[in-house]
């Protein structure tokens, strides 16, 4: 375990807060047969909240997983992004919700966009726990968003660095990184 100095940015109350409101949000735009689709590995733990946020608003949704790769062990994207492992549901005709963990160059959430519209799906929209406007490279935006954050490297809540850090109940910025 690297062991680093952490700033603490969004605490688990702040955090439970901003997804009941999500799950408020969405349940309120999207219809009840959404299929989520979940980006891992990054999302496990807000897509978790997120659900049952949803589901408490009345909407009765579906889930599915992809695993997708753009980072490697730093904190700086590696550019091409990568299908690790894929759904199992075919999304042809479906609603689907990506959830991710954060929209930091765009590249991620826009090759899993581009993925489900090329797999014919009926409607795509997005929504992630964080953004990183100043770091954006493609011209993409979430549909549905928890917090906007400043520039910088931030682990919790499901976030890593180099795989450690997602069991954190708290979104915590990286002081020496
Ligand atoms: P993008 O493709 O550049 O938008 O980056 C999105 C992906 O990079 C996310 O799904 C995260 O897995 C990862 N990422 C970007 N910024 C951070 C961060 O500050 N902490 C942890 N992971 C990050
Ligand atoms: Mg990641």
């Amino acid at each position: 375990m690297i062991k680093k100095n952490l700033d603490v940015l969004f605490d688990a109350e702040e955090i439970k807060i901003r997804i009941e409101a999500l799950g408020e949000e969405i349940a309120s735009n999207e219809p009840n047969d959404l299929l989520i689709v979940v980006i891992l590995k990054g999302s496990f733990v807000f897509a978790a909240d997120l659900i049952r946020a949803i589901q408490k608003a009345g909407i009765f949704a579906r889930v599915d997983f992809i695993t997708l790769s753009s980072y490697g062990d730093g904190t700086e994207s590696a550019g091409a992004v990568r299908i690790i492992h894929d759904l199992s549901e075919d999304v042809r005709g479906q609603t689907v919700l990506l959830v991710d963990d954060i929209l930091e160059s765009g590249r991620t959430i826009s090759f899993a966009r581009n993925l489900m519209r090329d797999r014919k799906a009926k409607h795509v929209k997005t929504c992630l726990l964080l953004d990183k406007p100043g770091k954006r490279v493609l011209d993409i935006e979430a549909d549905y968003l928890g917090f906007e954050i400043d520039d910088r490297f931030v682990v919790g809540y499901g976030l890593d660095l180099a795989n450690q850090y997602r069991g954190l109940p708290f979104i915590g910025s990286v002081k020496d990184c």
